[in-house]
Parts: C-alpha cells; structure tokens; sequence
C-alpha cells in the first residue's frame, strides 16, 4: 500500500519565534487530532530545520528540507548539502518547485542532479511537477508534465525510484486560490502513474505516492484526496495555520 502524506511547505515565512511557536501549536493540535495512517511532514526555512528536528523527537511528523544544492560539500559559498541534511536527520526535501525553477533558474538537468545527491545521502526526494496557465489553456499540460517527469526523475533505477515522492502542482493554482478540480487532479495523477507504470511496471505505479498542490486548503481537501490516484497534498499557505494543517491532515 502506498503511504499517505500531507506535507507542509513554509517556504520564505516565520520568525524564529513565529517558527517556534507554530511549531507548538501543531505539537498540541494534533496531541487530540492525531491523524491515522497519514505521515506529517513539515518543510521550514533551512534555519529552522534543527528547532524542528527537535521537536519531532516528541510529536508524530516527519521533517523535511525546502532546497539542497546540486553540488557535494566545498567551495559554495550560501549553499547547503545533501550530506549536510543527512547529519540534521532530514527525511525528505522538495524538489523543482515551481518557484525553484521560475526564480532560480533551475533546469532540468539541475533537477536531476539534486534527486541523484538527495538519494545518494537517503533522503526521499519529494519531486514537484506541473504547468503554467498558457500551458494548460493551449492543452499542453500532459506534455509538460510528461516532459518534467521524463527528466528530472525517470534516469533513475527501480529501487532509487521507490524513494522518490511526486507531487503535481499546477503552477496556475500555486498560491492564487485556484484550485484545480477534483477531475483535474484525478485526472493528471491518473496519467502520472500510467507514466511510472510503462516505466517501472504497475507495481512501482501502485506504490508510487503522488501528491497535489496548489491552493489546497481545509475546505477543498477532502474532495481531493477522496480522488483514486490523489495520495495527499504539499501545501504551502494553509501549512501556516496550526489548525488548517492538521485539519488537512485529517481530511482522508
Ligand atoms: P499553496 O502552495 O498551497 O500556497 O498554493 C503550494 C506549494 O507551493 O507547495
């Protein structure tokens, strides 16, 4: 059986202080709401990373890293390793996020790289794919995503693949309110798995866990992961409300 995940993006947000007492309160949330059979995982800024290692030590969630970089330690000034994460006990971290790509640049190739370093040190990489408004209005999406796919992650063996976590995130539907249909979800999640069954055999495709994002928040979520082939979400705005979050969480 593939698992269920609801992972939570901060992305660029929180004090310290406001990082720690999130922390907290999803600590207490879910002391009552504890999800059954979802695996919680939170990605925070990388400064924060060590404050909620230490709080997974006492509540059920997962940690993982928002970036890592595409070399090996050295000379990199600003940028931090997949061995680095490693030694922080990091579970999982993002990977060609929509916002990676757009405002940094981050090709394919570059994608590939960091999946290969994230595996090498074993952390799952949580791969992120989707298309841009124009793309989906001119019905270009499954393309596109096949594209992303094919790339960034299907170089990869078997059993490194059954590290990796995939999550369609629509580019028009990240941060704006717009949710993709239930229908619409179902229906790219349904053909990212038929990808990874011509690829790697149905087995890989039925234990392939492939996440939305985009605008998925306490009230949308159930219909969405009620959805076949949808096995939780990334959320980015709603994963700074304790109370959204693990309402979230819950919504299986
Ligand atoms: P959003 O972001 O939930 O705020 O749309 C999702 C993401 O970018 O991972």
């Amino acid at each position: 059986m593939r698992s269920k995940i609801v992972a939570g993006n901060w992305k660029m947000n929180q004090t310290f202080e406001k990082a720690d007492e999130l922390l907290y309160q999803i600590g207490e949330k879910l002391e009552d709401n504890l999800p059954k059979n979802v695996e919680l995982v939170i990605c925070p800024p990388a400064l924060y990373l060590e404050l909620a290692t230490d709080f997974a030590q006492e509540i059920e969630f997962k940690i993982g890293a928002q970036n890592v970089s595409e070399y090996d330690n050295g000379a990199y000034t600003g940028e931090i390793s997949a061995q680095m994460l490693s030694s922080m006990d990091m579970d999982y971290c993002i990977v060609g996020h929509s916002e990676r790509r757009k405002y940094f640049g981050e090709s394919s190739d570059v994608l590939s790289t960091k999946v290969q370093r994230l595996l090498e040190y074993g952390i799952q990489p949580i791969f992120c794919v989707g298309e841009q408004l124009e793309e989906r209005e001119s019905n270009k999406y499954f393309d596109i995503v096949k594209s992303q796919i094919s790339e960034g992650i299907f170089n990869l063996s078997l059993s490194e693949f059954s590290n990796v976590v995939i999550a369609y995130e629509p580019v028009w539907a990240i941060g704006t309110g717009k949710t993709a249909s239930p229908e619409q979800a179902q229906e790219m999640h349904a053909y990212i798995r038929n990808l990874v069954s011509d690829k790697y055999g149905v087995e890989m495709a039925d234990e392939t866990t492939i996440l939305y994002g985009g605008s998925c928040n306490a009230k949308n979520a159930k219909e969405l992961f009620s959805q076949t082939d949808v096995d939780g979400g990334l959320i980015g705005g709603a994963a700074l409300n304790a109370e959204d979050f693990i309402t979230i969480a819950n919504s299986f």
